[in-house]
């Protein structure tokens, strides 16, 4: 049960202190990871909502998973629902035509991208990240798959670190995590 998932996540989480800069407490999912159990249970547990079990969530055509983390968790997340896998990745990366966005961060901004031909219109994509923060990578991967048409039905994460408030930052765009942090 969701119980049961958010505690497994907790228990193979490493919290890295100062990382990638000083006061900053990293949530390092690699312990996850490397436990095939545990890694197979959270891509279960991410699946189980796409495939009839909470109505209006399952018939998609496709998943789409974030730079970098992101693309661990969706492949395995893609072939456990058969669908394909679409690579949302930093700016300069894709080969091809596509379509960005850009979106502020703490000090900066950074853009990311897509096949302009990876979704088609009317597609019904789950968006994946491993975290979510602040939000501002999930929202412009959301706005970013719906400038191509497609019909994005929610954002999976494994881990949502609350106290950021990348919930409230998404709106009305739905959120689903496996283990809330403060
Ligand atoms: C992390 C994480 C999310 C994003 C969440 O990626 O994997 O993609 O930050 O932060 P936000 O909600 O505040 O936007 P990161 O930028 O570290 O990129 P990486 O996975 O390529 O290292």
């Amino acid at each position: 049960d969701a119980k049961a998932i958010s505690d497994l996540v907790a228990s193979r989480l490493r919290d890295v202190a100062d990382f990638p800069k000083p006061g900053v407490v990293f949530k390092d999912i690699t312990p996850l990871l490397g436990d095939a159990d545990a890694f197979g249970d959270v891509v279960r547990a991410l699946a189980a909502r796409h495939t009839g079990s909470v109505e209006g969530l399952d018939g998609l055509d496709a998943v789409a998973g974030v730079e970098a983390r992101g693309f661990i968790i969706g492949a395995a997340l893609a072939l456990e629902l058969g669908v394909g896998f679409v690579p949302v990745r930093k700016a300069g990366k894709l080969p091809g035509e596509t379509v960005q966005r850009t979106y502020d961060l703490e000090y900066g901004t950074a853009t990311i991208e897509v096949h302009a031909d990876a979704v088609t219109a009317g597609q019904r994509v789950l968006l994946v990240d491993d975290v979510l923060a602040t939000g501002g990578t999930a929202i412009a991967a959301w706005d970013l798959l719906s400038d191509c048409g497609a019909d994005v039905v929610e954002l999976a994460t494994v881990v949502e670190l609350a106290f950021l408030g990348g919930r409230e930052a998404l709106g009305e765009r739905a959120v689903h995590s496996l283990h809330v942090v403060g």
